[in-house]
């Protein structure tokens, strides 16, 4: 059975007392008012992992994720971290492709290859992004960019591979915006992706990845979106910012 998820993408935000503050308020909460088996993840800013992380300690419930890793094992590069940096410091969890950083740091699908492959590597769990921007689903060519971004990104991987990565599908136009994805529109898309796995790889293996919804995840929608079918948990923007709403999420699911 594929896992529940709900994963918290901090993104550039807090100082290091905020971060402390809220992973401390979302872990009591849990603690006393999840009962089901989520697992939750907080994937915070680079400089915040290792205390993020110590802070978390041994709970099996929460993980800690990074946001991005390089494609490249080690070297001159500055400013970048690399997948076995993350490894080092014991971090299960990566997210890759998500569409800011396609939309401001250029990245593609067959630079995210490398990096899932790399992340992989190193015994991250990829949390891989994709999802079509607004203009595209007006076209009605969502179906088509995303089938096509989970292809260019996650079909060299042999299945073993595959099954270590978790999907969210995030639809650019329902980031950040307050305009969610309806539960059905999600639904639809999530099917989209699990038969394209299922056409490539066999369908226990498609029925074994969890693919995330992302985009205006909200205490008042989550629930909905979480009941259906294909839809394992969520990658939440700006909700996993605050405790008692972050919170609310988790119990939607769990
Ligand atoms: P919001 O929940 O703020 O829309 O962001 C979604 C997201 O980008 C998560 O990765």
């Amino acid at each position: 059975m594929r896992k529940k998820i709900v994963a918290g993408n901090w993104k550039m935000n807090k100082t290091l007392e905020e971060a402390g503050a809220l992973a401390a308020e979302v872990m009591g909460m849990v603690a006393d008012e999840v009962k089901g088996n989520v697992r939750v993840v907080f994937c915070v800013p680079f400089p915040y992992l290792l205390p993020i992380k110590n802070q978390v300690g041994n709970n099996t419930r929460i993980a800690v994720g990074a946001q991005n890793c390089s494609e490249h094992e080690a070297g001159a590069y500055t400013g970048e971290v690399s997948a076995a940096m993350l490894r080092s410091m014991g971090i299960p969890y990566v997210i890759l492709g998500h569409s800011e950083r396609r939309q401001y740091f250029g990245e593609d699908g067959k630079l995210l290859a490398k990096k899932v492959d790399i992340a992989l590597k190193y015994g991250l769990t990829p949390i891989f992004c994709c999802g079509e921007p607004l203009d595209v689903r007006e076209k009605n060519e969502h179906e088509k960019l995303v089938k096509q971004q989970v292809e260019e990104a996650l079909f060299h991987l042999d299945s073993a591979s595959l099954e270590k990565v978790v999907i969210a599908y995030e639809p650019v136009w329902a980031i950040g915006t307050g305009k969610t994805a309806s539960a059905q529109q999600a639904q639809d898309m999530h099917a989209i992706i699990r038969r394209h796995l299922a056409s490539k790889y066999d369908k226990s293996v498609a029925d074994n990845i969890s693919i995330l919804y992302g985009g205006s995840v909200n205490a008042a929608n989550a629930k909905e979106l979480f009941a259906s079918a294909d839809v394992d948990g969520g990658l939440v923007g700006g909700a996993s910012l605050k405790s008692r709403e972050f919170t609310e999420i988790i119990k939607a699911i769990g």
